[in-house]
């Protein structure tokens, strides 16, 4: 975008830019996350903010929000140079942030928690109606659609996204950060989220935006700052970069963005299946309706849909932690279905789900301790009810260093990683145990290039060796190259089976339910 809407800040002439860090830098114990960070934000401007898994970005927006004090440096607002001792001072100066993980009060509705600790008021009392009508004015205006009487639990996350980002505005931002919006985003989500986003900078407002998709920052940013290892390498005029320059500035060297898939002669036998599985969500209705699949060794079957089409409920009753209703599940020819989650993983099953935050690890455990969270009563972490840390130790630095998890201590709390390392610690622990069996729900959600290209090249060695893997991914590209087959689930069916070569438009139909006979079209 080279016609800005109003002014560029930096080279403006007069007016400051709106937002001006200098010299940020953040230490935690040894580890230096920001060393002497500067960026400039104009007025009306989307400045992309681009770095590895840990390179430091969520560290240096919550130090602007005011979560975290710098150790040096300064920020200047307008010009002026302001101390921002916490959120709710970063509030009253206009900046608002939409977290990389959710913030949202599940239990409570839409409304309460857009307007939340800066509610409405009716003498004591929250006044409800008005904070309705101030949501339905926002979302209106916005064009975000929302119910503001709905249950936030009961909401999909791309509805939930829609919230976060209406409860920045709700407090009249003028500067927003958003710390990857569109990782659980649909492709349709995040075309209406940027579109927002275009007209959000139209009205003057100006937005950092973080995100690993290179493509997603090219087509709305108008310059990206590019961060590695806690430095500013670089700042690009979105215009004239591409994603292959992007990717070489954040990483460091050349990326593969594609994936180089070997031929595998033919699949082996069947080792993970279920026949006409029915299975409930949490709020009881039926999210999955008599599905039936077969993953054979050596392939790889990707799971494409629209998010909360069943997917999820369907990756959890394969792997055992959910309860299932009706049909069974087949481990290597044998029944599994009245297996636990531990029973089916000591039979060679991997799961790695798609809530790495609170299905995955515990945050206030040692990456060694929850690299060994299904295994520690196991050879060879414990023998004869005696538990050996040191083993476990051992084998977590490995696996960590094996997946590149930094920083690879397996001391460090899980809960200190950044996003996409806490994913990297996920996969290490699932993979490195040599499964035979693989479901992996969204495996690189949050993670940066560089990962993405390591995680493909592990599910592909996966299957070289004859394992059997379950891909379920949003990311239609994804899904795409790395399966053999691919099944799209709609409505908890399976309403069409296709080929890797499938377009767009063919997945896209029946992902909305449509085209149902049209398999070998
Ligand atoms: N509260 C904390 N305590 C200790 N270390 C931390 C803490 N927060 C962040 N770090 C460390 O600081 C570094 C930067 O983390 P940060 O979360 O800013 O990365 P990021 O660029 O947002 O990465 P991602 O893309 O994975 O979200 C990492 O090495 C991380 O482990
Ligand atoms: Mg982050």
């Amino acid at each position: 975008m080279s016609d800005r809407v109003a002014g560029d800040g930096a080279s403006s002439k007069g007016a400051p830019p709106v937002l001006e860090m200098r010299g940020v830098t953040k230490r935690f114990g040894a580890v230096t996350a920001n060393d002497g960070v500067s960026l400039t934000l104009g007025r009306g401007e989307i400045l992309g903010l681009l770095g590895e898994n840990g390179a430091g970005k969520s560290t240096l927006m919550k130090i602007l929000y005011g979560l975290y004090t710098p150790d040096e440096g300064e920020v200047f607002l307008d010009g002026e140079r302001v101390e921002i001792r916490d959120p709710k001072d970063a509030v009253s100066r206009g900046i608002g942030m939409v977290h990389q993980h959710f913030t949202l009060i599940p239990p409570l509705t839409v409304a309460e928690n857009i307007v939340l600790g800066a509610e409405p008021r009716k003498g004591l009392s929250l006044n409800l109606e008005e904070a309705v009508r101030a949501t339905e004015e926002l979302s209106e205006r916005y064009g975000l659609k929302v119910d503001p009487r709905s249950r936030v639990a009961d909401l999909s996350v791309g509805v939930r996204q829609r919230v976060e980002i209406l409860k920045a505005l709700y407090r009249n931002v003028r500067i927003l950060v958003l710390d990857e919006p569109t990782a659980v985003l649909t492709p349709q989500e995040t075309e209406d989220l940027f579109a927002v986003l275009k007209e959000l900078v139209a009205d003057g407002l100006s937005i950092i935006l973080i995100t690993h998709k290179l493509g997603e920052l090219l087509g709305v940013s108008d310059e990206i700052t590019i961060i590695r290892d806690g430095r500013v390498v670089d700042t690009v005029d979105a215009a004239d970069t591409d994603e292959g320059e992007l990717a070489r500035l954040m990483v460091g060297r050349e990326v593969l963005l594609r994936v180089e898939k070997e031929e595998v002669e033919t699949p082996g036998g069947v080792r993970l299946a279920a026949e006409n599985l029915t299975v409930r969500s949490s709020t009881g209705a039926l999210a999955v309706k008599g599905v039936d699949l077969e993953v054979r060794g050596g392939e790889i079957l990707g799971m494409a849909g629209v998010d909360g089409n069943g997917q999820t409920e369907l990756a959890e009753a394969l792997a055992g932690t959910r309860p299932v209703e009706g049909g069974r599940v087949f481990l290597d020819g044998a029944d599994a279905t009245n297996l636990g989650a531990d029973a089916r993983q000591e039979r060679g099953l991997a799961y790695v789900p798609e809530d790495r935050g609170t299905k995955g690890l515990v945050q206030d455990f040692a990456l060694y301790e929850n690299n060994a969270l299904k295994t520690y009563d196991e050879p060879p972490f414990s023998k004869w009810g005696w538990i050996f840390p040191k083993v476990m130790r051992r084998r977590a630095a490995e696996a960590l260093r094996a997946y590149d998890v930094r920083p690879a201590d397996p001391e460090a709390r899980a809960g200190s990683l950044s996003g996409g390392n806490q994913q990297k610690a996920v996969l290490a622990r699932e993979l490195s145990g040599d499964p035979g069996v693989i479901i992996a729900a969204q495996p690189t959600r949050g993670v940066d290039v560089g990962a993405i290209e390591f995680i493909h090249g592990q599910l592909l060695k996966q299957r070289a060796e004859g394992k059997a893997i379950l891909l379920i991914s949003l990311e239609l590209e994804e899904v795409r190259s790395l399966s053999d087959r691919i099944l799209v689930m709609y409505a908890g069916r399976i309403v069409g089976e296709v080929g890797p070569e499938a377009t767009d438009e063919q997945l896209g139909l029946l992902m909305a339910g449509r085209g149902v006979e049209e398999k070998s079209a």
